[in-house]
């Protein structure tokens, strides 16, 4: 096996000084506030004993008990979360502002772990990118615009809808190809290698998620690259992630994550590891929602990003 684990890959510095791409100007706005009202129907919530966002004891939660093995990874109330929300993908100030802002970080870091000191305009030309749970395509656009051959795959239809029509109106991205299916019926069917896959912000809401991993693993190309973003399961996570931004700030609607859901990076990589998949950098990340800005930190406990390579045999 040509790749192995590499230790201590991690470093924070090369991640710092990762240059920004050029984004639309509608992709920097201010984040609005929480306000009186949220916060008092979030008391509300806590005196009603809303059961929605107490946090089981983080102790007791073990992987397997979180985890029926499902024969699908899709979880049919997660996706029907999405299709509510499809009308909102490109609202640069609605519930996918995060998402947005997040491409600041996400896609230098995609750009600059497949094709490191690259500065061409586009880097990744020839390069087939497979984003998975693409959603309304806010990652596979600029992926696209990159050079990449991009496929979005998304098991509601409702964001494949928006994100073929939203892709279509730019000459560098009308060519992205989006399929409505979950990742294992496309693994099946599809009969295509990738170089990289994406699964950004979508593990948190699949069932099985070691099927989803290998799905993805057996779409790559030996020594090809998956690239995941997605939350910790840890106290900070379960206060930050679903009280702070659900309850109290209003970022996200309230049930938009199930903290349960949640994987530890190792859990991850373990996962990865029995799908043939070497893990090269695991970073946290952070989100300052007054600046509606993401950055990259040594701390892993709320968001983090994790780069694994497939095994070449
Ligand atoms: C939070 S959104 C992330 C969208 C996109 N990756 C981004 O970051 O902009 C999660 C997406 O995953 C999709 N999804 C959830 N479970 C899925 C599954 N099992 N297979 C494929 N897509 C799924 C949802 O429909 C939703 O569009």
């Amino acid at each position: 096996m040509a790749c192995s684990r590499v230790p201590g890959m991690f470093n924070l510095r090369n991640l710092s000084s990762f240059p920004s791409i050029i984004l639309p100007a509608n992709y920097i706005s201010v984040a609005k506030f929480s306000s009186l009202t949220t916060f008092k129907s979030y008391k509300n919530n806590i005196n009603a004993k809303s059961c929605d966002i107490l946090k089981p004891n983080v102790f007791d939660v073990s992987l397997e008990m979180n985890r029926k093995a499902s024969n699908s990874t899709m979880n049919q109330a997660e996706v029907d979360k999405f299709a509510k929300m499809a009308g909102d993908w490109w609202n640069p100030d609605g519930v996918c502002k995060p998402l947005h802002s997040m491409n600041k970080v996400r896609v230098p870091f995609v750009r600059d772990r497949l094709v490191p000191g690259n500065n061409s305009a586009q880097p990744l030309k020839g390069l087939n990118i497979l984003d998975v749970g693409c959603g309304g395509g806010i990652l596979s656009e600029p992926l696209a615009r990159l050079g990449a051959n991009v496929t979005g795959v998304d098991a509601c239809k409702e964001n494949i809808e928006i994100a073929k029509f939203h892709s279509s109106k730019d000459i560098l991205t009308k060519d992205t190809n989006f399929i409505c299916s979950t990742i294992e019926e496309y693994a099946e069917t599809s009969g295509i290698k990738f170089d990289a896959v994406v699964a950004s912000e979508i593990i948190e809401h699949v069932d099985n998620p070691q099927l989803f991993i290998t799905s993805m693993s057996s779409l790559l190309k030996d020594g090809g690259d998956l690239f995941i973003t997605t939350l910790n399961r840890t106290t900070r996570s379960w206060l930050l992630a679903i009280v702070g931004a659900e309850y109290v700030a209003g970022m996200l609607p309230k049930g938009t994550h199930n903290w349960e859901k949640f994987l530890k990076p190792e859990e991850i990589e373990e996962m990865c590891e029995k799908a043939g998949l070497g893990t090269r950098m695991v970073s946290g990340m952070t989100y300052i929602p007054v600046v509606n800005k993401w950055m990259w930190i040594p701390d892993k406990s709320v968001n983090f990003a994790l780069h694994a390579s497939k095994y070449i045999n």
